[in-house]
C-alpha cells in the first residue's frame, strides 16, 4: 500500500490542518506502537524539516535500583542519547511535570541535553496514558524560537492521536 505524504507549503496552523488528518489516516487500524511512532515522527521531519523528531519511552532503567528513565524510541534525525532520567533535561523535565516544554533558547535551559551540537530550540510533549507519563515526544530545530502555542495545540492533539 502506497503512503504517501501530501507536503504543503503555508502558514504554521494551515500545515497542522493538513498533515493532521493524513496522521490521523497513518494510525488508523494499525495497534502497533512502534510502528506508529515511526510514522508520526517520519510524518512530522518530512512537512517540517526540523533537524530532530523522535520519541523517548518511559521503561525500567539498566541500574538495578528499580528506577525507570526515557529510553530513545523511533526518531528521524542524527543519533541521539539513548537514555535520559527522570527530572534531567527538557525531555525528563516533561516528563516529571507531565506537562509540554516549549524552550525558545536551549541554552538558556539549565540541564539541557546537547544530543547535536546544532539544537537551537525545543519543544516536548508528554505522552499521557491513564494519567501516567509513558513516553515524550521531542523536537529540535536548528534555529532560535521556533516553537510556540500553535506547535503546543497541535502536538499535542497529534500525541494525543497515538495509542499507547
Ligand atoms: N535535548 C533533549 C535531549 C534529547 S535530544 O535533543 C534528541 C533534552 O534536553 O532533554
Amino acid at each position: 500500500m502506497a503512503e504517501d505524504l501530501k507536503i504543503i507549503e503555508g502558514s504554521k496552523v494551515e500545515i497542522y490542518l493538513s498533515l493532521i488528518p493524513q496522521i490521523k489516516g497513518l494510525l488508523d487500524g494499525e495497534p502497533d506502537l512502534v510502528a506508529n511512532l515511526a510514522n508520526v515522527a517520519a510524518a512530522l521531519k518530512e512537512q517540517f524539516g526540523w533537524l530532530w523528531v523522535g520519541f523517548y519511552l518511559v521503561k525500567p532503567a539498566t541500574a538495578v535500583d528499580g528506577d525507570k528513565e526515557l529510553v530513545l524510541g523511533p526518531f528521524q534525525g542524527p543519533v541521539a542519547c539513548t537514555r535520559i532520567k527522570k527530572g534531567r533535561g527538557v525531555c525528563g523535565a516533561s516528563w516529571q511535570n507531565a506537562a509540554t516544554l516549549i524552550v525558545p533558547d536551549v541554552e538558556k535551559f539549565p540541564g539541557h541535553i546537547a544530543c547535536s551540537s546544532l539544537s537551537r530550540s525545543e519543544i516536548v510533549v508528554p505522552l499521557i496514558k491513564n494519567n501516567e507519563v509513558v513516553g515524550v515526544l521531542d523536537v529540535d530545530s536548528e534555529l532560535p524560537d521556533q516553537f510556540d502555542e500553535t506547535d503546543k495545540k497541535f502536538l499535542e492533539e497529534i500525541v494525543a492521536a497515538i495509542k499507547c
